[in-house]
């Protein structure tokens, strides 16, 4: 009874989601691809918001989520996962370019910047959508399938930026290798995780990330001229009012699972940021305005000098660092923040956090705050219990205790977050939810560890978000 219940609800969410658009619109023959029958035969909402038809006629958002059932053979893990870590930290550069090749492959069709990134139509390479991230007041947009990330603060882009009201929307892609995972996670819709210990993303996992701001083009040098998309958004970060509105490309991060066992977490981590002087191959504005920032592998556990550059006017290149590399060339590199103490981060990340920092927590139930900054009595910067968030764990290994860890990916940890918060919410209204033998009628001494159970301590588990705090 209950399975059938949650079926049609399911159902009806991707339903109401297919019949508030216009539909898309047809795609050129060579494009179209058959939907394969997922495992379920269910199919995940593509989307939380679409504006009405009468608004907005184009592309609409599709869930590339034909997960694959089986890994590819060891032969067809990328290359960039197979390098040797000395190639990989040394040539940084290089590896950063051949990253960003290997996402842009098939994804960019080098027509109206609008059209790329239709990842379920890419006949070159496979890459796939992480479920469960149209929910709840941040949840996709249906033109790009944008989620709502964090604020931007005056001045963190440029000194020339003053507006307040700036917010970032992303969308992110997962390989093969990482796709295969999400369908194991995702295979039973109602119960994820249900027969797995552990979620660990296989070698060769890659995924991508590209975001956006709202902020106007003309106050940040470095986003002249602009790559433009349009997204479904809210006002500001703060609203639900959601229109039609400009964003400019600002960032793209990486993460890529790689082989060799000198990586000290098995993942590296590489952003790149938007700088409008700097053309590439393809007419300007493109995708190959995105600059390396940097690559990082590490935490640098042992530096604990507390320092931070939110409203850069340069980039401080912390030397010490082992963990991290900056690009130095400051021609091609605008003016960023970076992370705490010159770790890396990308220009609308939180300046004293960095990227390995927030995924290392990514755990479902999420019990600690992504960031030292947003816990409730933040520790001091430097401190031991500070550092508890700049350590170099290897990847699988949990962060709190009685949780499972979702392997660095912030996502999962959100679409597993939200599927409990959806059930959770439906379980207070569907009567029919209650089994009344299965009500402990005392309190039981149970262990919080079970990934999609209905009974998980609500109150015990954090939000994630990405709110920035000022330091
Ligand atoms: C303040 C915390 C924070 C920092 C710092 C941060 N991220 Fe994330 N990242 C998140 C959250 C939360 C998500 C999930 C929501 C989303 O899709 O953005 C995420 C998602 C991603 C994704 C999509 C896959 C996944 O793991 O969910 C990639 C790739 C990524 N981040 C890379 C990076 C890189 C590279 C950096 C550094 C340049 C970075 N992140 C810095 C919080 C952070």
């Amino acid at each position: 009874m209950r399975t059938s219940i949650t079926s049609l609800l399911l159902a009806t969410v991707a339903t109401v989601a297919a019949v508030t658009g216009s539909g898309p619109v047809p795609l050129p023959a060579a494009f179209q691809k058959t939907a394969e029958p997922t495992r379920s035969g269910h199919r995940y909402p593509d989307f939380g918001y679409l504006p009405a038809p009468q608004q907005y006629e184009g592309r609409v958002f599709k869930l590339s989520q034909d997960y694959p059932t089986a890994l590819p053979a060891g032969g067809d893990v990328p290359e960039i996962a197979t390098r040797d870590f000395d190639a990989i930290t040394k040539d940084w550069r290089t590896y950063l370019l051949d990253v960003r090749a290997y996402c842009f492959r098939g994804n960019i069709r080098g027509h109206d910047v609008e059209d790329d990134w239709q990842v379920e139509h890419n006949t070159e390479n496979h890459w796939y959508h992480m479920p469960w991230q149209h929910y709840g007041p941040t949840g996709r947009e249906g033109i790009h399938g944008l989620t709502k990330e964090a604020p931007v603060q005056p001045q963190q882009l440029a000194e020339s930026q003053t507006y307040t009201g700036g917010q970032t929307y992303a969308v992110g892609f997962y390989n093969t290798f990482g796709g295969y995972t999400i369908g194991e996670v995702w295979k039973d819709h109602e119960h994820p995780a249900k027969d797995l210990k552990k979620i660990e993303f296989p070698v060769g996992t890659v995924v991508c990330k590209v975001l956006f701001v709202d902020i106007p083009p003309d106050q940040v040098p470095s986003l002249n001229p602009a790559l433009i998309w349009h997204g479904y958004i809210t006002e500001n970060f703060t609203s639900t009012d959601r229109s039609i509105r400009r964003l400019s490309l600002i960032q793209m991060d990486i993460m890529v699972r790689v082989r060799d066992a000198r990586a000290p977490t098995g993942w590296v981590f590489g952003t790149f940021q938007y700088n409008g002087k700097r053309p590439g191959a393809r007419p300007q504005p493109s995708w190959d305005n995105l600059v390396p920032v940097g690559l990082q592998w590490g935490n640098d556990p042992e530096i604990t000098t507390d320092t931070s550059n939110p409203t850069p006017k340069e980039t401080i290149i912390n030397k010490q660092l082992k963990q991290s590399v900056i690009n130095p060339d400051a021609n091609e590199l605008p003016p960023t923040h970076l992370g705490w103490n010159g770790r890396l981060n990308g220009p609308v990340d939180n300046p004293r956090s960095s990227c390995m920092s927030c995924h290392l927590t990514a755990e479902s139930p999420q019990r600690s705050q992504i960031s030292p900054l947003f816990e409730k009595n933040p520790p001091k910067a430097g401190s031991p219990e500070w550092m508890r968030w700049f350590q170099n764990p290897k990847c699988g290994t949990a962060f709190d205790q009685h949780v499972t860890p979702t392997d660095f990916s912030l996502q999962m940890a959100i679409a597993l977050q939200n599927f409990r918060s959806w059930r959770n919410a439906g379980s207070k209204i569907l009567a029919s939810r209650y089994k009344s033998q299965a009500v402990p009628a005392r309190i039981k001494d149970l262990p919080a560890r079970n990934v999609g159970g209905l009974h998980d301590p609500e109150e015990s588990e954090v939000e994630i978000r990405r709110d920035y705090k000022a330091p």
